[in-house]
């Protein structure tokens, strides 16, 4: 049987849709209107996409959103005065800093600075322990987004063996740790393979659900998964450009080499992406109703 092809795009189009009627109703009934500022430090041009994509969205939705652009030379001081006025902003509910950032700026440092309640990435020490404890809080948009795509399209995960590559704070440790709790949606076996893995194949080959966010192109080919496994692709590289100007991305699985192989994979582009900007959404409509005193 051909692998199904788990539609990244479709499912944040139907999530999307319900989030606009979300804000909609806020707005006509309660006045409210979810507000999100996206703050860039340099112009690393991933990045420069990622939060224009953001912002994007943001508006279509009908979410106030806010784009800050700050040079590469930023201070550390000058960022953190920046998200120290948003937290005071109340038309603000979810502050974004794009991530990475320059080298001379202590990244733990800017994320411990946002205030936990506006924290819509879900980075801030708070938040990720909540997470870790299964409280309710602002889960991580990408392993949020990778946990409604299994849920949606019906892949079972209680008692499945899950292999996830690569150790992130935003992708890999969280995406573990999601998987493994007790509730719906978790309750599976989880590895997590790293650069330092022995034997990688041994573990990707005995995944029934395998997800690889290791930043490296086209990494995991088809005789490293297991027949019939899902496959979650995480990675979004850049291997050049199109005659249009346009970037051409690859996925950290050779998509062609394992299509075959799998019951179900997500593509690059197309896949976890457009998840990832759709639980921001998601996070920053939470935010304002907590804000609000709604939830
Ligand atoms: N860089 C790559 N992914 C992310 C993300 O989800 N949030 C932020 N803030 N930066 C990122």
């Amino acid at each position: 049987m051909p692998a199904q092809i788990i539609s990244g795009i479709e499912t944040a189009k139907s999530i999307r849709e319900e989030l606009a009627i979300e804000i909609a109703d806020l707005k006509t009934r309660h006045g409210l209107v979810p507000g999100l500022v996206t703050i860039l430090v340099g112009e690393d041009p991933a990045s420069q996409s990622y939060v224009a994509a953001k912002n994007k969205t943001a508006h279509a939705l009908g979410i106030h959103s806010e784009q800050v652009t700050l040079p590469a030379e930023t201070s550390e001081a000058e960022l953190l005065a920046i998200v120290g006025e948003y937290n005071a902003n109340s038309a603000i509910h979810g502050i974004l800093v794009q991530l990475p950032l320059p080298r001379h700026i202590d990244e733990a440092k800017v994320l411990f600075a946002i205030a936990p309640q506006k924290d819509v990435d879900g980075f801030h020490p708070v938040n990720v322990g909540k997470m870790m404890l299964g409280q309710q809080c602002y889960l991580p948009c990408t392993p949020h987004g990778i946990l409604e795509l299994l849920q949606r399209s019906g892949v079972e995960t209680s008692g499945a063996e899950v292999v996830v590559v690569g150790r992130s704070n935003i992708v890999g440790k969280p995406i573990a740790n999601l998987m493994l709790q007790k509730r719906a949606g978790g309750n599976a076996t989880v590895t997590v393979c790293h650069t330092r893995t022995k034997d990688m194949d041994f573990h990707t080959r005995r995944a029934d659900i395998l997800i690889v966010a290791a930043g490296v192109p086209k990494m995991i080919k088809g005789n490293q998964v297991k027949p019939g496994a899902v496959v979650i692709d995480v990675g979004v590289n850049r291997i050049g450009q199109a005659e249009n100007g346009k970037a051409v991305l690859a996925g950290d699985v050779d998509f062609q080499d394992v299509v075959d192989k799998v019951s179900a994979i997500t593509p690059v582009p197309g896949g976890v992406g457009p998840m990832t900007i759709t639980m921001l959404m998601k996070n920053t409509v939470q935010a304002a109703r907590q804000a609000a005193g709604m939830i």
